[in-house]
């Protein structure tokens, strides 16, 4: 069985851009693959966290994890943080990665700019290594992730085959070559009041994105508030409708009906129709997940999964954490037991 990687930051309350992009592609993958799923929690503190909110969080995508639908019998679920090896496996890559490649990932290119290189931490530059390591200290061949990672997964297929080439011996490869696996539809869900723009968590327009535990009532308002344009007529066209465009990869991601039969639907109908259905669609895909997101959080069913999670990941991680110190002459040669 092949193996699959992928994690959420911690960093706010995931949105049905999350969802839409990573979770739902995670469920349906772990009936077929040998699975990690992950809360990438050293990630967050790239910029600044409250300690208290961060917890919060942390646990609370956990239990989002398992009330959209993973199953801990069938993929490892954990806190990246329980797992010593992603900071270790990151400064090995660190050393093996150029400052002009970090420069160019564009999530840094973009925030050092709105901050000023003085004003975002160095973590923010430095941080794809840890996500390469967290990649490949599970031999994942598989990476499912939303349009916006395409960047750093070739990042990490850079540095695989970078360190196959420098530390491995005829033959053997180190570590495993992973390929990207983008949603076919809703790989980028867009703001909704700036629809050229990636829906984001942490947007400071709450306005823009909706989160995974939002309320009916803001739903409906989010959505009866969400920019379109001034034709009225519901069709697919991201180029010159994104709004609507958007919306109908929401309507479409939410309910499994295509996009050309929600066209066709709508066919003659106005905007304000078409978005109080919508809201309906995507309150009826929430609910159910709250439910099951409020129970699971007051169990100690949840911490129960989280530790035995990092302990199934901290075997295979740190095997393969060895591998790199190995490869690359870091500590004593492995002494043989007798
Ligand atoms: N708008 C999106 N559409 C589709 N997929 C998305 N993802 C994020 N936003 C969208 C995918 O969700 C996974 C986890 O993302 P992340 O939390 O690790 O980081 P991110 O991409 O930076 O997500 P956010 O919501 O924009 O977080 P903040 O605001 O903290 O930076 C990834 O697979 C991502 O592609």
């Amino acid at each position: 069985m092949e193996t699959i990687f992928s994690g959420i930051q911690p960093s706010g309350i995931p949105t049905i851009g999350n969802y839409i992009g990573a979770m739902k592609q995670f469920i349906e993958l772990q009936n077929s693959y040998n699975c990690y799923f992950c809360i990438v929690d050293e990630h967050a503190i790239t910029v600044p966290q409250d300690p208290l909110k961060l917890r919060q969080q942390t646990r609370g995508l956990a239990a989002l994890y398992l009330a959209v639908g993973l199953d801990p019998e069938k993929a490892t679920i954990f806190i990246q943080s329980e797992v010593s090896a992603h900071a270790e496996a990151a400064w090995i890559i660190q050393c093996n990665t150029t400052i002009g490649e970090l420069e160019r990932m564009t999530q840094f290119k973009d925030k050092s700019q709105k901050n000023g290189r003085t004003g975002v931490s160095a973590g923010l530059l430095t941080y794809p290594p840890l996500m390469v390591g967290d990649i490949v200290l599970y031999n994942a061949n598989l990476v499912p992730v939303g349009d916006d990672q395409k960047q750093h997964l070739e990042l990490t297929r850079d540095f695989v085959e970078r360190f196959n080439k420098r530390y491995g011996q005829a033959n053997q490869e180190i570590l495993v070559l992973p390929e990207v696996k983008i949603a076919e539809q809703g790989g980028r869900v867009m703001s909704l009041q700036d629809p050229t723009s990636k829906m984001s968590k942490s947007d400071s327009n709450a306005k823009g994105f909706i989160s995974m535990l939002e309320e009916p009532n803001i739903i409906r308002k989010k959505i009866k508030s969400a920019v379109t344009d001034s034709t009225g007529i519901i069709e697919y066209d991201p180029e010159n409708k994104p709004g609507i465009s958007n919306l109908l990869n929401i309507f479409s991601a939410s309910t499994g009906r295509p996009v050309d039969e929600l066209v066709e639907a709508y066919a003659g109908k106005g905007y304000g129709d078409f978005k109080s259905d919508l809201a309906e669609a995507v309150v009826d895909l929430l609910t159910p997940i709250q439910e099951r997101y409020h129970a699971l959080l007051a169990s100690d069913e949840l911490d129960d999964i989280l530790d035995k999670g990092a302990e199934q990941a901290r075997l295979v991680a740190n095997k393969t954490l060895q591998r790199m110190k190995n490869a690359i002459g870091l500590g004593r040669k492995p002494r043989k037991r007798t």
